[in-house]
């Protein structure tokens, strides 16, 4: 074998070729997998996308590092699979732009959390954590239930996800605003809209306690809400190919 090696490093034409072959099966086991994407993305027809006081719930979770402690991503192990839930398919995160998966768990994982608690348990413990969980080391974002929410600009952030492929019509991003307002406010006109626009299922209630105002509070505890909610495919038993 050293032999070997030397006439082979003193060959120089023969020494290239023998580096790009070894370069190239590395290429190929990372590139294959990509070939029969289509075939190994499930297909979620129920699937329906954020609305935009999600999408601004959304926003503030990027904003305030969430994910530097909580992954959205459940592994095919049946210890994540007993404690979270059905493992994460890859068609669940297809309008997440960008993708909050993350590989950091300070905190528990977060893709099934929602409808897991009451909104009055996440205004509780966003404001203080070690009011619902003593031994807690997550931090106060008691901000969120001050700060207005701001949502004059929501139409710009449906209309740069519908850029990158996120399904929203032009109805929903002329009424963005509004209806980021009326999901809030459930007694309000807009609510006809909204429920027409993004399905009856849409979750509509003052997620802060507080119907009078719109506050950063709302727009977060509506999107944790939905964790995990916008398709059912994770739940649906595995597709047998004919
Ligand atoms: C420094 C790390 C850290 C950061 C940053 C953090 N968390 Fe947490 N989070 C934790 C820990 C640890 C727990 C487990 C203890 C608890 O429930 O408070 C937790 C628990 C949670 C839970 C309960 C999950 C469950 O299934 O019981 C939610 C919801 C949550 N965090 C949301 C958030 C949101 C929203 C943010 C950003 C505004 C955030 N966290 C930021 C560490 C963090």
């Amino acid at each position: 074998m050293p032999d070997f090696h030397r006439k082979l490093e003193r060959n120089s034409i023969g020494f290239v070729i023998a580096i790009v072959l070894v370069a190239a099966i590395g290429g190929i086991v990372e590139i294959a997998p990509l070939f029969t994407i289509d075939e190994t993305v499930e297909a979620a027809p129920d699937m329906r996308v954020y609305t935009p006081l999600e999408i601004a719930g959304r926003n503030i979770y990027i904003r305030e590092g969430c994910y530097a402690c909580h992954s959205q991503m459940i592994r095919t192990l049946r210890d994540e699979v007993e404690r979270y839930g059905p493992y994460s398919l890859a068609v669940e995160s297809q309008y997440d732009h960008p993708m909050l998966w993350g590989s950091k768990r300070t905190g528990p994982d977060l893709a099934r959390l929602g409808e897991k608690y009451s909104d009055d348990w996440h205004v509780a413990h966003l404001i203080n954590p070690r009011d619902v969980v003593p031994e807690s080391v997550m931090p106060k974002y008691g901000w969120l239930q001050r700060q207005r929410l701001k949502v004059e600009d929501l139409d710009q952030h449906l209309a740069a996800l519908r850029k990158v492929g996120v399904p929203y019509s032009d109805d929903m991003i002329q009424n963005a605003t509004e209806d980021a307002k009326a999901q809030a406010t459930p007694d309000s006109r807009g609510v006809e809209g909204l429920t027409q626009r993004y399905g009856e299922a849409t979750h509509l209630r003052a997620f802060d306690g507080d119907p009078s105002r719109l506050t950063e509070m709302d727009a977060v505890v509506a999107y944790l809400q939905i964790l995990g909610k916008l398709t059912d495919a994770a739940y649906a038993a595995p597709a047998v190919k004919e």
